[in-house]
């Protein structure tokens, strides 16, 4: 069995996708970034007021489910997925502040992410794997060959995002940015379904003081050892 699996876990904006890109890129092998997943329910739910001002009609949701239809198709141009919704391209949708704002409501909810769960098995299944998310190591790939456990200071991952959106051209903040960051760690740590948390055989990456191809070496040396 040649399969491979590897999951990264962690607080937000701490560079998780980042990291996981370029070791997809390296092993050559599929990345997957399952809060796409998240972001893609809330966009639906935000563009077809199944929440409102933060309250969600699951009723709607549940429904809604059966509707949603996720998908990543590689870039050659960017050389790596992006997230369509429906057969639309998403990817910048999804990472705006509304939908920033209300993913950690719709992922506390049982039923979306027993459904995102059974997805990101499902992709699992048949190919190697890199992906990201917050219960990935917990509860998606108990099994993975590799679990890393990812986390920067708040303020560190706080400037990151600052700076995406920058380049985008979102004036958006500091402190607003920031705000979110906390305020979604916060949700993911404490809420009943999959909380963050680190597996207990995750090794931790503290990336504040990291380069890109420190964290790479780190990963690489530690697959080294476990072959
Ligand atoms: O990784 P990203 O920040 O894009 O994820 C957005 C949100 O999706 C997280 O804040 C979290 O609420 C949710 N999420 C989750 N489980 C995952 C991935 C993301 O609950 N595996």
């Amino acid at each position: 069995n040649t399969k491979l699996i590897i999951a990264i876990d962690g607080y937000s904006s701490c560079g998780k996708s980042t990291v996981a890109k370029d070791l997809a890129k390296l092993l050559n092998i599929v990345f997957i970034d399952s809060g796409a997943m998240y972001r893609c329910v809330t966009l639906y739910a935000l563009q077809n007021g199944i929440i409102k001002n933060g309250i969600i009609d699951e009723d709607l949701l549940i429904e809604a489910l059966h509707h949603i239809q996720i998908s990543f198709k590689f870039d050659a141009q960017s050389k790596t997925n992006q997230t369509y919704l429906n057969g639309k391209l998403v990817e910048n949708e999804i990472r705006g502040p509304e939908v920033s704002d209300n993913v950690s409501q719709i992922s506390a909810i049982a039923f979306v992410r027993k459904k995102m769960v059974e997805l990101q098995q499902a992709m699992g299944q048949t190919q190697s794997i890199v992906m990201d998310g917050r219960d990935i190591g917990t509860v998606v790939f108990p099994h993975a060959d590799l679990k890393l456990f990812m986390t920067a200071s708040p303020e560190i991952r706080a400037q990151r995002r600052f700076k995406e959106y920058q380049e985008k051209k979102q004036n958006i903040p500091f402190e607003e940015v920031l705000k979110n960051v906390e305020k979604r760690d916060h949700m993911d740590e404490t809420r009943e379904e999959s909380p963050l948390k680190r597996a207990d055989d995750a090794l931790v990456l503290d990336n504040s003081e990291l380069t890109k191809q420190e964290q790479l070496d780190f990963i690489v040396d530690q697959l080294r050892v476990r072959k």
